[in-house]
């Protein structure tokens, strides 16, 4: 009984480490199937399976309202909610102490993060030097640029300074962006990738000379496509770059290039392209998942591809 246990549980977890699984199933199932044994665990899979490959409609969905529209819906809910949480905060702010505002945590650097005496011997005085924007104004107008004119009140004004905060800038004392990227870039290959399965399916393969007939599904009919696009190609490093320098993502992001007078030697692309997926996290993070895809698609995606 103890060595059918075990073979269950490699199994299970053989059917949890296939990719195409990884992807369909949430922890939860995956649990359950731990938990039930390999028949159940396969059934799960399957039908796991098709339900993602079916679920590709994201274009259609994007066509029935526009952006601007949908997101206004999006705001009035959160507005709906902050006032909620923002009545519970005030009486709390009041039974703690009344009259000390701080500034807002984007804006200094704790005193208590300084050390006394600065340890940076710089070779080069010069290239200490290098100014970022402070003004709330000039962020909301990037934000405005990229997101539509909701976009600077989708998110709240810590998510906004932090979305566009390298951990180069102020020795990262402020916080950085390197979290809310990586969430955001998961989220875009997947729309990506969601693209690519429900586009214009790719030409059969050459009949075998052999004759032998490969496994045949309806459902992995599309996975074909993978092997002429691939999410890394459409998505590149130098694309998302330039898609944030024609945005004028360069005057709002908080950094400090290594070579102020060679941006490209200082990685100027990694940055930028980090801030847009951050910023895709932090909308993720935010207003959820539905809001987020509908920004890669419309706000990211389509200019790429003009
Ligand atoms: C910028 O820096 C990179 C890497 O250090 C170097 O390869 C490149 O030649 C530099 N460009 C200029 C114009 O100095």
């Amino acid at each position: 009984m103890a060595s059918g246990g075990a073979r269950t549980v490699c199994r299970a977890a053989r059917l949890a480490m296939m990719p195409g699984a990884a992807l369909a199933r949430p922890l939860t199932s995956r649990v359950a199937s731990l938990a039930a044994g390999p028949t159940a665990a396969t059934k799960t899979t399957a039908t796991a399976t098709t339900r993602w490959i079916s679920t590709v409609g994201a274009r259609q969905a994007a066509d029935t309202t526009s952006f601007d529209d949908f997101v206004a819906e999006v705001e009035k809910n959160q507005a709906a909610a902050a006032a909620a949480t923002a009545t519970a905060k005030k009486a709390a702010a009041s039974a703690a102490e009344e009259g000390e505002q701080q500034p807002p945590r984007w804006s200094y650097t704790p005193a208590a993060m300084k050390a006394p005496v600065s340890m940076q011997r710089p070779k080069d005085p010069k290239r200490s030097i290098w100014h970022t924007n402070e003004d709330p104004e000039v962020l909301d107008q990037f934000y405005a640029r990229f997101l539509g004119t909701h976009g600077p009140r989708l998110l709240p004004d810590e998510l906004k300074w932090l979305a566009v905060t390298h951990k180069s800038f102020d020795q990262g004392r402020r916080g950085f962006n390197d979290r809310l990227a990586y969430l955001g870039r998961q989220a875009i290959i997947l729309e990506v990738a969601k693209n690519i399965v429900s586009g214009s399916q790719a030409p059969a393969p050459a009949p075998d000379a052999y004759g032998r007939q490969p496994f045949e599904h309806p459902s992995l009919a599309a996975l074909e496509n993978f092997a002429e696009h691939q999410p890394a190609d459409v998505i590149s490093r130098e694309k998302m770059c330039k898609l944030g320098m024609e945005l004028g993502l360069l005057k709002v992001m908080r950094w400090k290039p290594r070579l102020p007078e060679n941006l490209s030697g200082s990685g100027v692309e990694v940055v930028l392209s980090g801030a847009i997926h951050a910023i895709v996290g932090a909308v993720q993070l935010q207003c959820g998942a539905e809001v987020a895809s509908r920004v890669i698609q419309e706000k990211i995606l389509k200019r790429l591809n003009n």
